[in-house]
């Protein structure tokens, strides 16, 4: 009666832990390289799923505290699921005072996200406002994916939106 055989749920933690495994090996758990495991564990799932966050305090010996302190000090990472496209507006000095928060209002308004609400229903797209992207000469900037797009206007935001969402289902040859 004490032989737990329970068959799917450890093999899907084992696997989501495999990754993060090799990620710290590649490290060699050293918990100095914290910053940078947490990095490539969020390129992996687009996020620090929290389980995940106490796997690496764990793997290299670190207090959760510490961990999760870490992971919530940085903006760049995320705790919460990204949907997937990000869309990133500047809102660095030389975009705000190009008027990049009006682009940011006609971005989520065209996503249809509610104030305060940062990823979509569906998972397709996740707005941020971020500090300079370091190309302030073509501000006021907006990152849509990897693709950068340089001194836009909101009536610019639709169709650019637009073109991202089509190529998904749009290509039939
Ligand atoms: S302030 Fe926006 S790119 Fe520098």
């Amino acid at each position: 009666m004490s032989t737990c055989a329970c068959p799917t749920q450890p093999a899907t933690a084992a696997h989501r832990f495999q990754r993060v495994g090799a990620i710290i090996e590649r490290h060699q758990r050293k918990p100095e390289r914290l910053i940078p495991i947490l990095q490539e564990v969020q390129e992996e799932y687009r996020y620090l799923p929290r389980e995940v966050l106490s796997f690496v305090a764990t793997a290299l010996d670190l207090s959760p505290a510490k961990v999760f302190g870490v992971a919530t000090f940085y903006a760049h990472f995320a705790l919460e699921p990204k949907g997937r496209t990000v869309v990133r507006v500047c809102d660095g000095t030389a975009c705000h005072v190009k008027d990049s928060m009006p682009i940011f209002d006609a971005i989520r308004g065209h996503l249809k996200l509610a104030a305060g609400q940062h990823t979509s229903a569906d998972m397709e797209w996740t707005l941020e406002k971020v500090s300079c992207l370091g190309a302030c000469g073509l501000a006021p900037v907006v990152v849509i994916g990897e693709q950068v797009h340089g001194q836009l206007a909101p009536g610019m935001v639709p169709a650019l939106l637009d073109a991202v969402a089509r190529p998904a289902t749009g290509s039939a040859a």
